[in-house]
Order: structure tokens, then C-alpha cells, then sequence
């Protein structure tokens, strides 16, 4: 670590915590969750029971893998299949080796922020499954929008799963659907998985589990910027809190200081107080219901095709062209 007086750090990350740090209402992004160690709990996460939402999009591709196959691709027309945000795949996977099974026409790109997921992602469908064509990508989805070219003439079917977009806000989903939209042609598809609305003490154990690995994976932010920012936060001074308004369909984390303190943030030259019980808000979780779906789609100029639920109904897999 670089302790030289004067040496203030000027990346991404520093200024987007120095940013939600030193606001009114304290906040950091969700988007830095996804270092080694935030990557590797999250696979904690998605393997629990109390996080329904991974068996509900695996039951959702077993169960329905031909119709979403048949309407990815009519009449075994090629495609190329883009991930945005693709982790470690372990879902996708049941879609890509039914679509080998069928002899679909297909390359998958899966890009993700975590280079560690991308790699060893690439990694494992090397082995698992060798016929598959994969060109894979490390980055922000959301700044890798305008590098994927709109293609009259390859169809392109964008994947969006796990209710990845709950953690946009509002006008940040639009923004980005938009965005998504601006990259595609008329033939192109959008296939997003959205986690609905339900009764909220599942909502709220799914988020607040009993083995504490969301609060290792929440706490895990505060261990980033001491390790890449040098401050000094104590992991034991802080909880996590999750939070759930069933009107607005909003889950919300927070870490919580449980005392009064001051902590310093070496390489950006600052102090960072916190009052006891002060929040730091650090993401949202979005359940939708399909009237919200619905207004999404049409607002950023998209129709819905086709839905694809789970036995439950708490989770569907949305697929989307843009209107013409
Ligand atoms: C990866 C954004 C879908 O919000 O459900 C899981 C991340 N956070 N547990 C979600 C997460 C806490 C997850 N997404």
C-alpha cells in the first residue's frame, strides 16, 4: 500500500465512495459487491434455500427450455447469444446444453464484471461443454452497451437473468433498457428475469439469512475500501439490515454503525463520521408485479413476447422485442 502524503487515489471506486460516503444520507453502489471474496460469497447466496430466486429460474429454464428455445430461434435461425452479467453461469448452463442437444445455430457471450467469474466461467464450458462457442467479455455491462454493435444480420437474444436488474433504481432500469434498446435491430430479443412481488417475510429471509451470508456479503464492501482505499473500518462495528416497503415492492440493504465513530480513509485524505445507528444504504433489491413489467417494457420501447414462470409465480423470465 502507497502511505506517501499527497498520494490520493483517483479510480472509480474511490470516487464513487468518497461521493456516497460524504453525503447527507450515507450510500455506496452495489456494483462493488463483485470483487473475489464478494463474487465467492454471492455463490453462498444463490446456493441457500432461503434464496428462492436461483431455483426459481432453474425451474423456470428445466421446465420450459424447448419454448424458450423455439422462441429464441424460429426455424433453427442462428443467434448470438449475449449474457449481461453472467457470474458463474450454473443456470444458463441447462439453456446452453439443451440448445447443443437440439443442434441450435448459437455463439453465447457472457460478459461480466467480476474477471474471476468470466475466467473461470470460460474455464468450466471448456470442459463442460466443449462444443459450445464462447467469446467471453470482462466489464461493466453497462459501459460494454455501446461496444455490442447493433447486426442486421446476425440475430442478437440478450439475457438479463436473476432479477439482475432489481438493483438498478427507477430511472437508472430505464436508462439502461434505452440503452439496450439504442444496440439491438428489429429482430433482436430481450430475455430478462424479474423476481415478483410475494409475501415479504420470504422476501426478508431470503435477505436476511440465518447463516449470515448476505451480511458477509454487505460487510464485504466495508473490507474493499480498507483494502483498496487504506481506511480503517471495523467489520464488528457495523450490521447488517434489510428492509422491505410490499407497496413499492423495494428491498433495501443497509450496514448500520452500531456505535459513534470516525472512521479515516488513508489514500483519500478523509474522515468519514458516523453517529450510532446511522445507515449506510448499500442496494436495492426490486420486486416487480407484471403491470410494472408491462409499463417497463413499453415506457423504454420494448413489448413483452412472452412470459415464462415458475410453478410459484414468484419469479418470471420476461422476454422482450423492441416495437416496431
Ligand atoms: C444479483 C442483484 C440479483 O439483489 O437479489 C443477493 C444480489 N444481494 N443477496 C439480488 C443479492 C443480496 C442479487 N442480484
Amino acid at each position: 500500500m502507497d502511505n506517501t502524503q499527497n498520494t490520493i487515489v483517483q479510480n472509480d471506486f474511490a470516487v464513487d465512495t468518497i461521493e456516497g460516503l460524504t453525503s447527507d444520507s450515507k450510500y455506496l453502489s452495489s456494483k462493488y459487491f463483485y470483487n473475489e471474496m464478494g463474487s465467492k460469497i454471492f455463490q453462498d447466496i444463490m446456493r441457500m434455500p432461503e434464496y428462492y430466486l436461483t431455483d426459481c429460474e432453474l425451474e423456470i429454464f428445466s421446465n420450459l427450455k424447448q419454448e424458450i428455445l423455439a422462441s429464441f430461434s424460429e426455424n433453427n435461425e442462428s443467434f448470438d447469444l449475449i449474457e449481461l452479467g453472467a457470474g458463474d453461469g450454473t443456470k444458463t448452463k441447462i439453456l446452453l446444453s439443451h440448445f447443443l442437444e437440439e443442434n441450435a445455430n448459437f455463439k453465447y457471450s457472457p460478459i461480466d464484471i467480476s474477471s474471476d467469474a468470466v475466467l473461470s466461467l470460460i474455464e468450466d464450458l471448456r470442459t463442460e461443454l466443449p462444443n459450445l462457442k464462447v467469446n467471453g467479455l470482462i466489464g461493466d455491462y453497462y459501459n460494454l452497451i455501446g461496444d455490442i454493435k447493433p447486426n442486421g444480420y446476425l440475430k442478437k437474444v440478450l439475457l438479463f437473468l436473476g432479477s439482475n436488474i432489481g438493483n438498478f433504481n427507477d430511472s437508472t432500469s430505464f436508462n439502461f433498457l434505452v440503452g439496450l434498446r439504442k444496440v439491438m435491430c428489429s429482430n433482436d430479443l430481450l430475455f430478462i428475469g424479474f423476481d415478483m412481488k410475494k409475501d415479504p417475510n420470504i422476501i426478508l429471509n431470503a435477505y436476511n439469512d440465518p447463516y449470515g451470508h448476505t451480511a458477509a456479503f454487505n460487510l464485504n464492501l466495508l473490507k474493499r475500501i480498507n483494502d483498496e482505499l487504506g481506511a480503517n473500518f471495523n467489520i464488528d462495528e457495523f450490521y447488517h439490515r434489510e428492509e422491505y416497503n410490499p407497496d413499492t415492492g423495494t428491498a433495501s440493504s443497509y450496514l448500520i454503525s452500531k456505535i459513534e465513530q470516525t472512521i479515516s480513509i488513508n489514500n483519500l485524505d478523509q474522515n468519514i463520521h458516523f453517529e450510532k445507528g446511522e445507515k449506510i444504504f448499500t442496494e436495492i433489491s426490486q420486486k416487480y408485479d407484471l403491470d410494472m413489467i408491462n409499463d417497463l417494457a413499453i415506457k423504454s420501447g420494448f413489448e413483452v413476447v412472452r412470459n415464462f414462470f415458475d410453478e410459484r409465480q414468484y419469479f418470471v423470465n420476461s422476454l422482450w422485442k423492441i416495437k416496431p
